[in-house]
């Protein structure tokens, strides 16, 4: 075909498509009840629902109707701050494959917009699918845990300035050591949900942060760090393979609360969620320590929309990071972590970021970077102090480091695990079989993946012979 002749096929083709395409969109029957409904049951309105985290209902088509442009306009906005649903994992970079992944498809997001297009007809009432039901008693996310340990009540009043301060040992009540599979904790306070508020998520929080450990009082090393609670995190599930662990007679030390004011007087509690392995369960794996972040030199300077933080560290282990946790302020708008090994930089992760929603990424199994020991691990924080981030009280000032949401932070808190040499072996070795991978393959997150690297430990018994 000569290069004209392919032109102008072309065109006609790509014409032709436009035309469909157009003509698809003026009769375009996307409808509330056959089309969105499913959408936002799927994946609003566990917390768009009355008693729900979120400040209206979408239901009904009277509850969504007044909302949909605002609904497409928040849910085009994708992984960037003020997104709907609040998860802000980037699809086009890094890996993608993580446990309870809850952004929209592209599909999802064009019959929005194409029924927004359309003027957000309602259609055929009858064919609206149940609306689902929440069972609000218990409200654990991960189900009853095996065992619930609460702090003392906290009394916050409605203009009561932030504090900040330690609370006394809770004994867990454990008679025998166990290990911990996942930990979901919650407030559980006597605050009206309908009473509206400003502050974050609708007023209806008064603990902002609880950071705690595990320890044996009396007894030295026997320290174990757990996840902080932040207001909306959802819970902490650890690799299968390095549970944490919860001693006999220990007790939750908490190192600091953070309470805020939500505008009425409250009374609260924290409930910790422990989720147990089974009796006899051993860890193969230990936590590992990325030790990723900075806490002393960050200078974000008034009205500036674009600077950067950048924090580096050698991998002392091998290490599989097996969630992805930013933590940033008020002027945090993105961050991405990179791999550095010899002469091969990889983007892990890049995420958007919102200083309302705490959101943790958790990688599937054989996807979780695989980083082998001297790995420089890079996490860059771009951030936005400028007047159209909203969640900056006041851009004209400078903003250094602190522990206040209008001061910053610049951390990695996500888990990681680290492998001695055999485990190390054995992991890469596991991937390559249920992923089909071969030598020279590449996997991003996993440099030697695909390298040539012969088994160590009980499966090499070559030596011995
Ligand atoms: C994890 C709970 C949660 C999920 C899931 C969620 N929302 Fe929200 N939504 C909220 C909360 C809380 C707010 C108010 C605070 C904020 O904007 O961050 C909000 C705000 C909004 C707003 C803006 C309201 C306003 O006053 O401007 C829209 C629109 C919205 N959500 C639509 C959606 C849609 C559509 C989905 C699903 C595709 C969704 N949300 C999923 C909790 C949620």
């Amino acid at each position: 075909m000569s290069f004209k002749k392919f032109c102008l096929t072309f065109t006609a083709v790509a014409a032709m498509t436009m035309l469909v395409t157009f003509e698809a969109n003026a009769q375009s029957d996307v409808t509330f009840s056959e089309h969105v409904a499913p959408i936002l049951y799927d994946n609003c309105v566990h917390c768009h629902r009355a008693g729900g985290v979120a400040p209206m209902p979408l239901t009904t088509y009277d509850e969504v109707r007044p909302w949909a442009a605002m609904i497409k306009y928040k849910t085009q906005l994708r992984d960037k701050m003020g997104a709907m649903p609040p998860y802000y994992l980037e699809r086009d970079i890094g890996i993608q494959n993580v446990k309870d992944d809850e952004r929209l498809s592209e599909e999802e997001l064009q019959i929005i917009s194409d029924w927004v297009a359309a003027e957000a007809p309602q259609g055929n009432p009858a064919a609206l699918p149940a609306v689902p039901q929440f069972d609000d008693s218990g409200n654990w996310k991960l189900g009853e845990p095996d065992l619930i340990v609460k702090t003392g009540e906290v009394f916050v009043q409605g203009d009561s300035p932030d504090w900040w301060g330690e609370i006394d040992l809770i004994p867990t009540g454990l008679t025998e050591d166990r290990y911990v599979a996942a930990v979901e904790m919650r407030e559980v306070n006597d605050a009206d949900p309908n009473a509206g508020g400003e502050t974050v998520v609708g007023g209806r929080w008064v603990v902002h942060h609880m950071s705690w450990m595990t320890t044996v009082p009396g007894e030295e090393d026997t320290r174990v760090d757990f996840p902080t609670h932040e207001l909306g995190r959802n819970p902490d599930v650890f690799d299968e393979k390095a549970a944490r662990l919860l001693r006999a007679g220990s007790s939750i030390s908490p190192l600091v609360m953070h309470l805020h004011s939500n505008g009425q007087d409250t009374t609260a509690h924290l409930e910790i969620g422990f989720y147990l392995q089974p009796v006899g369960y051993e860890p193969a794996l230990k936590p590992g320590r990325l030790g990723l972040g900075d806490g002393l030199n960050i200078s974000v300077n008034g009205n500036d929309p674009a600077s950067e933080l950048h924090s580096y560290a050698v991998l002392k282990q091998h290490t599989k990071i097996s969630s992805f946790e930013p933590h940033l302020h008020a002027p945090g708008a993105r961050v991405c972590l990179e791999a550095i090994w010899g002469n091969q930089i990889e983007t892990l992760a890049c995420s958007g970021y919102d200083h309302n929603w705490v959101k943790q990424y958790t990688y599937e199994d054989d996807y979780a970077p695989l980083l082998p020991k001297g790995t420089i691990v890079h996490l860059i924080a771009y951030m936005d102090n400028s007047a159209s981030n909203p969640n900056v009280v006041d851009s004209r000032n400078w903003s250094g480091s602190g522990n206040r949401s209008v001061s910053n932070m610049f951390l990695h808190i996500g888990h990681q695990v680290s492998l001695t040499d055999e485990q190390f072996v054995q992991e890469m070795a596991g991937r390559r079989e249920r992923l089909g991978l071969r030598m020279g393959d590449h996997l991003l997150g996993c440099p030697l993946c695909g390298a040539n690297i012969p088994p160590l430990g009980p499966e090499d018994d070559s030596s011995d012979e």
